[in-house]
């Protein structure tokens, strides 16, 4: 019997055997069994109106924003937002939760005394930037994917991939790195290992959400060359190479318009020119304007308000939203959810492999972290060293950001644990002293609920610190000091330069006793950073003998550093965003994070809002494009890292001399060192300079070896297409790789080159013509180089 004659069949039995009412039911047009048209055909407005706008947030004191119907609450508890469910339509209600660092949902239930529903805190983005390894990425992604699933969840809200303009930045450690493609490569590849798992993610923030400043009301002014190449473009890489099931639209305004109401942005630049298949879904309450929302391609109103949904029905009665509009939004959103476990029925267990997957964490952060200093071969720590441990955070690991980017986690391994885990002897007394301390002040700082922490952060405990005399005995009783400098952040604020881009007092003074003490023993000081985000290092780098920085590496975050610095894992991350020399050579310095009109403040749903506005005066000149470009040196440039061995470059060969649609690039690189390792390679290219001024040059493609044997050598290939030499014209709104010769660049980073060869294009090739949107409506005194 043919799918439509048993479904006539059915149908007939259900008439004999059910009263009108039911057989009203069953006749109406079935997600799955019908078609997408044939069931919005179905729905009346006002369902049309529900499944737009999601279901609602339980505010403290408020109660729900929206019906309530399919709440959070009854799907998982304290994840982010539902959608509506239609159940007459077989529509199921989904579910999303927070965030990119791993599943964000509440660890205890009401009613389920003794259960817990703890997930695995990942390495933060920045840290697995740091890796350069997409294949690792992408495993993390598909280990993550499946907590996801386990847990009952349809999409997860990450990840984020806003760029690092500003050391600043509040939610940095959420997001990757200061170049695009590293971003889009990174983004793409744990999107692809999420939904490998069968659920969905939601590439955020989109776009130009680049600080946490007035992050709802400030306008982010920037040139279309800016946003095409910088802030667009690894959202256009993610787009391209892993089609995320949603993208979630910012809170700001890029050039005078919300980005959750731009359909320049959502429809023109993400569907038109990139092909986004998926939905749009905004940052929870963004934008101000629901009709304009609908009409721009923002298909879900997160996490929904019942005046939405009603402003959506009165516009389309009123004529002033066309029902079209408002069923092709339907129509993104009921695509997906044919795709999700809710609508599988998907029975999922609330029990992910945690103790797997914390492996998983344990490797990720390893392969991560970067080894910035290590004079004298201070690292690795024999094992047979007795350590002294200094600093806060060696006894209290940050295993990554607050706010939405936070998970709850069953635990944390702290430093002092990892090295006892790998036999190390650590000093007692150091131990005590730092607990004593930390217990005390958590005592009087007793931690508050989510939303209150969010508006009222409690400060970080202020760092202990020893006598002089104290440090000189544990100089003369130990082998080797470790200090560790941890720093936090995250949603809503952004950092400081006083006491948080730079060290406070307590922690210079702690560094320079210690190395004092132990250097006057001819002892070595080792200091490990535990930071989401970029630190100054410049007055106090020349007191240590070796700088590790772990990053914040999630829930395993003290056995993978002890994994470094015991060796047991030779470091191979290098820096995906870079550490200046001072604040003031941020080339963004002067204008972040922009100013405020508070004599236009407005009271708006999330309280007071004070309209802002950022001019990104800095333009294409963002970190390395910026230090190269400009000559100013950093710290440690972007592409930097250590290693316990070394590696010579050698050989570099070139497909061809002119190029012609492509080019293939092979160089050999060889482990010289002593010990096995991975290098990171790095392929930049200089393009020529004729109607474009042009960053000196620009990151094109990356590659890692396979763990080394010391004598070993590998080749790795790097392929050029037309895409990769194109630079925006905002003149003719194209894509143009500009005639002339090219330069390609292997480093080790962006400034240690090792290898060049140059090729030549005859002709201008235009790549793509994209949309003329998103120009700014003022005149920027924008930098441009030479
Ligand atoms: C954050 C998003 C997050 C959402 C839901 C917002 O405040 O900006 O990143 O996904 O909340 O929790």
């Amino acid at each position: 019997m043919s799918n439509n004659r048993l479904h006539h069949a059915f149908l007939g039995a259900v008439m004999l055997f059910a009263g009108q009412s039911a057989f009203a039911q069953s006749a109406a047009p079935q997600l799955g069994k019908n078609t997408i048209p044939e069931v919005i055909k179905a729905m009346t407005l006002e369902e049309k109106a529900q499944l737009v706008v999601g279901a609602g947030f339980n505010m403290p004191g408020m109660g729900n924003t929206g019906t309530g119907v399919g709440q959070t609450q009854d799907r998982v508890a304290g994840a982010a937002g539902t959608t509506h469910g239609i159940v007459r339509l077989g529509i199921p209600s989904l579910v999303t939760s927070d965030g990119p660092a791993g599943v964000r949902i509440d660890s205890t239930r009401k009613g389920q005394p003794g259960k817990t529903f703890y997930a695995t805190a990942w390495p933060v983005a920045t840290l697995l930037a740091s890796s350069w390894d997409t294949t690792l990425v992408k495993s993390v992604g598909a280990a993550f994917g499946t907590e996801v699933k386990e847990y009952g969840i349809d999409i997860i809200l990450g990840p984020g991939m806003n760029i690092h303009r500003n050391p600043l930045g509040g939610r940095n450690f959420e997001y990757y790195s200061e170049d695009p493609l590293v971003t889009g490569k990174m983004a793409a590849a744990i999107v692809n290992g999420i939904q490998s798992d069968g659920v969905g993610t939601s590439i955020k923030h989109f776009a130009a959400n680049n600080q946490e400043t007035d992050r709802a009301s400030v306008n982010t002014i920037a040139s279309e060359r800016a946003l095409r190449e910088i802030y667009l473009r690894g959202f256009e890489i993610a787009v391209k190479e892993s089609q995320p099931w949603t993208v979630m639209s910012s809170y700001n305004l890029i050039n005078g318009t919300y980005t959750s109401e731009n359909p320049d942005l959502l429809t023109a630049v993400l569907r038109n020119d990139w092909g986004f298949k998926g939905f749009v879904m905004t940052d929870w309450f963004g934008g101000k304007d629901a009709v304009a929302q609908m009409k721009a391609g923002n298909n879900l109103l997160m996490p929904g308000t019942v005046p939405q949904s009603n402003a959506i029905v009165a516009a389309v009665k009123s004529g002033q939203l066309s029902e079209k509009v408002l069923d092709d939004n339907v129509a993104g959103i009921l695509n997906i959810i044919l795709r999700s476990p809710s609508f599988k029925g998907y029975k999922y267990s609330d029990q992910p492999d945690l103790k797997k997957d914390a492996q998983i964490s344990r490797t990720a952060a390893a392969q991560g972290m970067v080894l910035l200093k290590n004079e004298g071969q201070a690292l690795p720590i024999l094992s047979s060293h007795n350590v002294a441990l200094f600093g806060n955070y060696g006894y209290n690991l940050i295993a990554g950001g607050t706010g939405s980017g936070d998970v709850n986690k069953a635990y944390k391994i702290t430093l002092v644990q990892g090295l006892t885990n790998a036999g190390y002897t650590v000093d007692n007394d150091l131990q005590a002293a730092y607990t004593n301390s930390l217990s005390d002040y958590t005592a009087k700082h007793p931690k508050k609920g989510f939303i209150q922490e969010f508006l009222n952060p409690t400060p970080p405990a202020p760092e202990y610190t020893l006598d002089k005399d104290v440090i000189s005995k544990k100089a003369a009783s130990t082998d080797i000091a470790i200090i560790v400098i941890g720093r936090n952040a995250g949603e809503g604020r952004d950092r400081k330069v006083d006491d948080d881009y730079e060290l406070t007092a307590a922690e210079q003074q702690t560094v320079k006793d210690v190395a004092d003490a132990y250097h006057a023993q001819h002892k070595k000081v080792i200091v490990v950073l535990n930071i989401g985000g970029v630190i100054d290092v410049m007055p106090w780098r020349d007191s240590a003998d070796a700088i590790l920085l772990a990053w914040q590496p999630g829930l395993e975050g003290g056995n993978a550093m002890a994994d470094v610095l015991s060796g047991k894992v030779n470091p191979s991350g290098k820096l995906a965003t870079t550490f200046p020399a001072a604040y003031a050579d941020v080339p963004s310095a002067k204008t972040f994070p922009g100013k405020e009109f508070p004599e236009k403040a407005t009271n708006g749903f999330m309280g007071k809002s004070i309209p802002a506005e950022v001019t990104y005066e800095d333009g294409i000149y963002v970190g390395y494009r910026y230090y190269n470009t400009f000559n100013v040196k950093p710290a440690y440039e972007f592409g930097y890292g250590l290693s316990y061995t070394s590696f010579d470059y050698a050989n570099l060969k070139l497909s061809a001399q002119s190029f012609n649609s492509k080019l293939t690039a092979t160089v050999t690189i060889t482990n010289t060192g002593k010990v096995a390792g991975k290098e990171v390679v790095q392929l930049y290219l200089s393009a020529p300079v004729n109607k474009l001024d042009k960053p000196a040059e620009e990151l094109k493609s990356f590659g890692k070896t396979d763990l080394l044997q010391p004598g070993q050598s590998q080749t790795l290939s790097f392929t050029l297409t037309p895409a990769d030499l194109a630079s925006f014209n905002t003149a003719s709104s194209s894509w143009i790789a500009d005639a002339g010769k090219y330069t390609v660049k292997i480093g080790a980073s962006s400034t240690n080159i090792k290898q060049t060869a140059a090729f030549n294009l005859a002709k201008d090739v235009v790549v793509q013509k994209v949309s003329k949107v998103l120009g700014p409506q003022v005149e920027i005194n924008e930098l441009k180089g030479k």
